[in-house]
């Protein structure tokens, strides 16, 4: 979920996990390369100082508008709130500034790490844990809410870890999920981009494969809202919200705004998923 990804095919090359089985390949990925919001390429990648992390919480917010402009912390205090894939911990924090109890899982012990440290550098109290989204250990029905942004994509079966979200969540609980969206002109125009005028169709790639050159993660698997949907309805959730939203930059510079808006409201990267348990 970054801007600058040119580099990221040559900055992991995925042979060298080739030992590993499905899941450790995308462990490995990440531990790499944690979510921190700096460039892939660069030198210096791991926050140290509160400084460090409150940068990362504001290109986060900056990244996220939907989260910034429309996602009200304040409504989870008190409420038990699971975090799945917390990367260094920018929106653990933020429930946690407004008092919900928070739990915080990530893949990678590099994550669990920095979300360790960004809680006590901010004085918060967050409860970290090492945990794998399709084998969660937690009781059934534990969490009033589980949130999840920009991580079930990269889980090598991301159904298992949807059914995961729907056994911790309490009854009467909800939860919000974002993956990337297939129907989105990023998939779209850096594909074909990629693949017809960077001349990588004649090197056997293809619209889905084209992606590990500017796509996060070793798996970065992209939903249909109609389908995501069903999948998650069948699983017993009740969706009650899916939309599409896009990462905050410049999209189309040489383009109007408004209708580089248009074009990230229906057509934006990141599909947003709100449900509940009934
Ligand atoms: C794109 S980063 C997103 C981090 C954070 N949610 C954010 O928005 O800044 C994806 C994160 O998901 C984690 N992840 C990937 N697969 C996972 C899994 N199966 N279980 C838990 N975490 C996972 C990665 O380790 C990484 O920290």
């Amino acid at each position: 979920m970054k801007n600058k990804t040119m580099s990221l095919k040559l900055t992991t090359d995925k042979l060298k996990y080739q030992n590993l089985n499905k899941q450790e390949k995308n462990q490995q990925w990440w531990e790499e390369l944690p979510m921190t919001y700096e460039d892939w390429d660069s030198k210096k990648r791991i926050p140290e100082t509160k400084e460090d992390f409150l940068e990362i919480e504001k290109r986060f917010l900056e990244e996220s508008p939907f989260i910034k402009n429309q996602f009200n912390f304040k409504r989870f205090k008190n409420k038990k709130v699971l975090e799945i894939g917390c990367g260094s911990g920018a929106v653990s924090c933020l429930f946690a500034k407004n008092d919900a109890k928070v739990t915080a899982v990530d893949i990678t012990k590099q994550a669990i790490n920095l979300v360790k440290t960004n809680a006590k550098l901010q004085c918060l109290n967050i409860n970290a844990l090492q945990q794998d989204a399709e084998k969660l250990t937690f009781a059934k029905e534990n969490f009033d809410y589980v949130f999840s942004w920009g991580v079930l994509h990269h889980s090598q079966n991301t159904l298992d870890a949807f059914k995961q979200v729907e056994r911790v969540l309490k009854k009467g609980g909800s939860g919000l999920i974002m993956v990337y969206n297939k129907n989105s002109a990023r998939y779209y125009i850096n594909g074909l981009n990629w693949l017809i005028l960077k001349g990588k169709i004649f090197k056997g790639y293809n619209l889905r494969n084209v992606q590990d050159f500017y796509t996060d993660g070793y798996y970065h698997r992209h939903f249909i809202p109609n389908e995501l949907k069903q999948e998650l309805e069948k699983l017993g959730l009740k969706c009650t919200k899916v939309f599409t939203t896009h990462m905050g930059h410049r999209m189309l510079p040489f383009a109007p705004l408004w209708f580089e808006k248009w074009i990230k409201n229906n057509y934006g990267w990141l599909l947003v998923i709100e449900f509940e348990k009934r």
